[in-house]
Order: structure tokens, then C-alpha cells, then sequence
């Protein structure tokens, strides 16, 4: 029995006394949602956070840029490949509108909802990732520096866009935040950020959404480009979020108590889309595709899309997802 047929069997009224023993065990502990970073979109951000589930409708499953279906939903979406880009129905290149996302409203509510995977780890961890997705990545938003901007070249594009943040509780306490930034991300102790409320106040990068400590400008990790960051549009995960138990040693998820949009939509959805270890864009488009062109062997304008919260290292045994390298910073 899935803890999504628990929960229901528990909103109809069956077996009250088993399922409340079991529901304080699917629930997210409350210092999830208390310590719950607050983000800051960027002020000029165009493409803004995206329903999976509306993401889902525009995309179809192909393999070597071949279509297997002309359509995914949660419940086929579990049984795809690895190999698997869920591409995107309409040219990219005519800039279709969905990928433009849902922009919070001045309650920092967006109807796309967020997604909180938290982890129990011995020694009285609770990892609790804070999964944001946005359904385009436009490298463009970065700033390209020296020469490239005189030859108006741009690079790093993308459909579908899963950053993340995590707060490390140790025995309810918020000790360290890991804020993901491209291919790597930074780590810092939890009290080292701004806070508001007692929660962390982090800022997304204008197009690329990667994650920063401080509104400004950032070194992106490509050479020639530089992330923005400014204290635009504030974004509350925990006003609208589906929720899930991810179980480390089984590597399953179950579905835990969301809010709002996510929190309706999730109890029918199941965990399947979680598990899917494929791509959640397109398969980087080869040189003969119109608007094509690549800077190096490795940077082109537009690039595969991203896999992901289950390959994320959801495991971790140090704060940040890339365990070989890991400084936790104590002020940013
Ligand atoms: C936002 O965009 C407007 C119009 O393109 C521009 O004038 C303004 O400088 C931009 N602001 C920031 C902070 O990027
Ligand atoms: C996809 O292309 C790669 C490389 O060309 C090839 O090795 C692989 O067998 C292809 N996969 C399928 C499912 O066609
Ligand atoms: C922010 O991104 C938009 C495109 O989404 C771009 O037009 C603008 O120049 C970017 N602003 C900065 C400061 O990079
Ligand atoms: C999570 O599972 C992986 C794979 O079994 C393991 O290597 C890792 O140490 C586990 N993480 C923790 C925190 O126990
Ligand atoms: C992880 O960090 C190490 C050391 O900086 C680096 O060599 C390696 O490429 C990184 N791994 C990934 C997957 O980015």
C-alpha cells in the first residue's frame, strides 16, 4: 500500500486508527516548511517557475531525437528509459509561451508548484531539498562577457530546469544550506545567510536560475559568462509544494503532505515521476538544426536538458551534491 492510498483511505474516514499512526510518519516534520529558504527571482526574469504537470503536456518522449510517444503523463512517464528526452512539441526557436512559467504574485504564491524531497540520514540528519523547476533555462538571461557580447553569440540553453536547495537539519536544528548553481553550487552554514523570519533568503540567477547567497553579479561556471542576481520577485516554496519521503537505502520515494495546487495534484499523481532517471528537456540539437551553432566542442547554444531531483544525490553524505569537493562557508 502506497502512502498516497494511505492518505486517502484516511481523508475517506477507513481504519482511523492505523492510518493516524502512520500518517505522523508520512507528514513532513514541520521545520521543513519553517526553515524553508525564501527566494528572490530575478527583478527582469522572464521565464519563471513551471508546473511538472503542466510541463508534461508539452513535451513527448524521444530517444536519439526519434519520438516513442506523443505524450507522457505520471502515470507512463516511470516506465521510460534512462536514455529518454522529454522534448518539446513546439520549435523552441519560435519561443512558444508555456515555457514562461507562473511569476509569484507580491504573497510570493506562484500556482506552479514547488517540490520538498526530505531524507532521514543517521545522526539525527533530516536533509530537506527544496526542488525548484522552471520549464527553460535561458543561458541569455547570464550576461556574456569580453568579445562574445560584440558577436552576439549565446550559449548554455535549455529545455526543462531543475536547480535545488537543501537545508541539513540536525535533530530539527537548520545547521548547513547548499544552494545549487549549474553544474556545482556552493555551501554555506545556515545562520551565515540573511534571513527573514528566521529563514534563508537566497537569490536566483536572471534566466539560468542558478542559486546565490547575496543579490549581484556571479561568476558562472562556462567562461565568458557572469550570473545576475537581485532582490526581484520573492518566491514561497511552501505556499503551494507537493511533498515526498525519499528513502535512501531502498532509493524509493512516498508521497508526504504538500500545500495548496501541488498538495491536490500529487496524491493522484504517484511517485513514478520522481524515478525517472531520463531527461526532463530536449537532446542538445545537432548542427544541421536551424539556430544551432556551438562556441567550443562543448558549448553550444542550446544544450541537453537537465535529469532530475533523483540524480541529484539525494544520498549525500556531505552537504553538497558533488561529495569530492565540499567547503561549507561560514559567511557569504
Ligand atoms: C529591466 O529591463 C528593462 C527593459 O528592458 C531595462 O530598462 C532595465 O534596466 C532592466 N533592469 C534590470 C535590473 O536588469
Ligand atoms: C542512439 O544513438 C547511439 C549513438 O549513435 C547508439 O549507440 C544507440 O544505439 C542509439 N539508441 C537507440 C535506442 O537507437
Ligand atoms: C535578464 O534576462 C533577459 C532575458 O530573459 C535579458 O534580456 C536581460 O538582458 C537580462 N539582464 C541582465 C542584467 O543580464
Ligand atoms: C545512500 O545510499 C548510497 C547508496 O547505497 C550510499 O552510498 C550512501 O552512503 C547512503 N547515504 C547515507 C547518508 O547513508
Ligand atoms: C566533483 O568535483 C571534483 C573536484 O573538484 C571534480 O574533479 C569533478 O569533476 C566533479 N564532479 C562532477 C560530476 O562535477
Amino acid at each position: 500500500m502506497s502512502w498516497s492510498t494511505l492518505i486517502w483511505a484516511c481523508l475517506i474516514g477507513t481504519a482511523p486508527t492505523f492510518i493516524s499512526a502512520t500518517l505522523a510518519v508520512a507528514a513532513l516534520p514541520s521545520y521543513v516548511l519553517q526553515f524553508a529558504p525564501l527566494s528572490h527571482l530575478y527583478s527582469n526574469e522572464t521565464y519563471f517557475p513551471t508546473d511538472v504537470a503542466d510541463h508534461l503536456t508539452h513535451v513527448q518522449p524521444e530517444i536519439n531525437m526519434s519520438a516513442i510517444a506523443d505524450s507522457v503523463t505520471f502515470s507512463t512517464i516511470s516506465s521510460l528509459a534512462s536514455d529518454v528526452y522529454l522534448t518539446s512539441k513546439d520549435d523552441i526557436e519560435n519561443l512558444p509561451s508555456w515555457p514562461n512559467g507562473v511569476k509569484p504574485d507580491t504573497t510570493g504564491l506562484t500556482s506552479a508548484p514547488a517540490t520538498i524531497i526530505a531524507v532521514q540520514k543517521p545522526g539525527g540528519i533530516v536533509d530537506a531539498f527544496y526542488f525548484y523547476f522552471y520549464s527553460y533555462n535561458y543561458c541569455s538571461g547570464a550576461n556574456v562577457r569580453y568579445l562574445a557580447q560584440y558577436l552576439d553569440i549565446q550559449f548554455g540553453d535549455h529545455v526543462g530546469d531543475w536547480e535545488h536547495s537543501m537545508v541539513r537539519f540536525v535533530n530539527g536544528v537548520p545547521q548547513d544550506i547548499y544552494l545549487s548553481a549549474h553544474d556545482g553550487g556552493f555551501a554555506y552554514t545556515y545562520g551565515a545567510l540573511p534571513s527573514q523570519g528566521g529563514r534563508a533568503v537566497t537569490y536566483v540567477a536572471n534566466g539560468t536560475h542558478a542559486n546565490y547567497a547575496t543579490p549581484g553579479k556571479h561568476q558562472h561556471d562556462l567562461p565568458l559568462l557572469d550570473d545576475y542576481t537581485d532582490a526581484g520577485p520573492l518566491w514561497d516554496v511552501t505556499l503551494n509544494f507537493r511533498g515526498y519521503w525519499f528513502d535512501n537505502s531502498t532509493q524509493t520515494f512516498t508521497v508526504a503532505n504538500g500545500a495548496n495546487v501541488g498538495g491536490e495534484e500529487e496524491a493522484s499523481e504517484g511517485v513514478g515521476w520522481l524515478e525517472f532517471a531520463g531527461h526532463w528537456g530536449d537532446q542538445q540539437y545537432d548542427l544541421l538544426f536551424e539556430g544551432q551553432y556551438c562556441v567550443t566542442a562543448t558549448e553550444c547554444k542550446y544544450v541537453d536538458g537537465p535529469t532530475g531531483p533523483i540524480a541529484k544525490n539525494l544520498g549525500r553524505t556531505a552537504v553538497c551534491q558533488n561529495e569530492s569537493s565540499c567547503t561549507v562557508q561560514t559567511s557569504v
